[in-house]
């Protein structure tokens, strides 16, 4: 549940990758992409202002419009694209307007989510936040959502504005947010992890979440997702992918029970690196 009103599948899909790096989609298998995740039973679709310029945004209108109404789309906006570096703008006039575009290019009246990128510390929370709730007061956006935020700033925007949903990285080789995540778990907050399956696929899996992947017969990617979802009710991960047998297999995910000794044994993987990472990371891979 996102805002106490919007109801979607516990596994949604990360749009990213069907625009631009690195595998740069003919528009027609993306959007092919895009309609097999609905077919598959994805309610919750997250993409940004800033992936491929709008581009994004504009895909999904074309793979999706007129959307079915159990569908809920998140956009972002607050951070401007520059190739190799992505740099906060949270100037509430840039805010507003960056709105306006999504709601243009996504084909709506109203955004379900909209989630401030990052924080830009350059600019008062009050006025980032501030932004967001004109923008909801006028209805343009229905929930307000953040990203890459730490307890504090989480609980300093809640005291302007009700946050239906966090968007940090969090996955099963990175708890640096389980802070976080707990907050959220108490506070019904919907918590979206993104990065929730790369570093598993990418060279960071572990040997027993191998060893489970293999006992089942399942990929260590559906273990990372698996665990994720048994993890905490509030978590509702993002998969992206630019590959159609990807997006079954991730999506699979959503129906494989893990025993209590799977659970044991997954929740050390990682469980030592807890600490809070408040850094803004400038590589690519923090889109
Ligand atoms: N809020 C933020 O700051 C932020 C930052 C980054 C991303 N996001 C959002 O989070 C979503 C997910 O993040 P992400 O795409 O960076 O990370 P991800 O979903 O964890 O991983 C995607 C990567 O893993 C590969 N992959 C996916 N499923 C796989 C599988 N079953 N087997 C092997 N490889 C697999 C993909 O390659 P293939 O394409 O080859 O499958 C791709 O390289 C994005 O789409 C975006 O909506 C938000």
């Amino acid at each position: 549940m996102i805002g106490g009103d919007l109801t979607v599948n516990r596994l949604g899909f990360g749009a990213m990758r069907l625009t631009g790096p690195p595998a740069w989609l003919d528009r027609y298998t993306a959007r092919g992409i895009a309609r097999r995740a609905l077919a598959l039973g994805v309610t919750f679709i997250d993409t940004a202002d800033s992936y491929d310029f709008g581009e994004n945004e504009e895909l999904l209108a074309d793979a999706l419009h007129p959307y079915p109404e159990s569908l809920v789309i998140a956009t972002k906006g607050g951070q401007v694209n520059l190739g190799a570096d992505w740099i906060p703008l949270g100037r509430p006039e840039y805010l507003r307007q960056q709105a306006e575009l999504s709601l243009r290019r996504l084909r709506l009246n109203q955004v379900d989510l909209y989630q401030l990128h990052r924080i830009d510390p350059a600019v008062p929370l009050a006025e980032q936040i501030g932004a967001l709730r004109l923008l909801q007061e006028q209805g343009k956006i229905r929930h307000i959502g953040l990203s890459e935020v730490t307890l504090e700033q989480l609980r300093q925007a809640e005291k302007i504005a009700p946050i239906a949903s966090v968007q940090n990285r969090y996955n099963l080789a990175d708890r640096s947010a389980e802070d976080v995540l707990h907050y959220c778990g108490q506070h019904g907050i919907a918590f979206i992890p993104w990065f929730p399956v790369a570093p598993i696929t990418q060279g960071q899996s572990t040997d027993p979440t191998d060893a489970i992947a293999t006992r089942r017969g399942v990929t260590p990617a559906q273990i990372a997702l698996a665990w994720l979802l048994h993890h905490s009710l509030a978590i509702l991960p993002i998969p992206g992918t630019s590959q159609l047998a990807h997006l079954e297999e991730n999506l699979a995910a959503a129906s494989l029970p893990l025993t209590t000794d799977d659970l044991t044994t997954l929740d050390q993987v990682g469980s030592g690196q807890t600490e809070p990472r408040y850094q803004t990371p400038s590589s690519a891979l923090s889109r």
